[in-house]
């Protein structure tokens, strides 16, 4: 995909735990139109812009079974012409993954993941640490992509998004209701407030 046709993508609002959205089931993408591409694309500059490695459909508010992803780019900083520091992303590599299913699991991976969608909390998830995935392009091509650590445990987390799962469901019954209760307390005095 051209790296210019990212950039010129929405930034779509990013919905939080515990928000109705992030408990569904998605659905399966049945039509590839440019409606779809025009979402994969907006989806793309939101992960960039928050900056994620990983953003899944129904985090904008989207119940369908898609997620994009990037686990190799880098930050680079850049002096602006007012003398301010900012940060360019560098080195892209996105990736887009339509109707996955994952086939395989073997291993297991420890990794402190994080979520768009549980801003300030991070923990150590298990998952497998190497997997096969089946899944279609925007085209609609059947595909499959064997991956491994930190790139499995992305799709892995991503995929669990299109189940209405979020990590800290993967954690200890007391770490999840420690986290729950830290993120619905938060989320209502964001709501409170003017
Ligand atoms: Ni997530």
């Amino acid at each position: 995909m051209d790296l210019n046709y990212i950039d010129e993508g929405k930034i779509l609002k990013i919905f939080t735990y515990p928000s109705p959205i992030l408990k569904k089931i998605a659905t399966n993408v049945e039509v590839f139109d440019d409606e779809l591409k025009e979402l994969c694309r907006n989806m793309l500059t939101t992960m960039y812009d928050a900056p994620g490695i990983g953003l899944a459909a129904p985090q904008v508010g989207i119940s369908k079974r898609i997620f994009v992803m990037d686990v190799e780019f880098d930050r680079k900083e850049v002096t602006a012409a007012d003398g301010q520091t900012k940060y360019e992303i560098v080195d892209r590599k996105p990736l887009i993954f339509i109707n996955p299913v994952i086939k395989n699991k073997e291993g297991q991976f420890k990794y402190e993941e994080g979520c768009l969608s549980l801003p300030g909390i991070y923990d150590e998830v298990t998952r497998a640490k190497k997997i096969t995935l089946e899944y279609q392009d925007l085209e609609g091509n059947k595909k499959e992509i064997e991956a491994e650590d930190l790139f499995a445990v992305c799709i892995q987390h991503e995929n669990d998004h299109l189940d209405g799962v979020v990590f800290i469901e993967r954690l200890s019954m007391l770490k999840k209701n420690f986290f729950h209760k830290k993120l619905v307390k938060r989320k209502k005095m964001y709501s409170d407030s003017p």
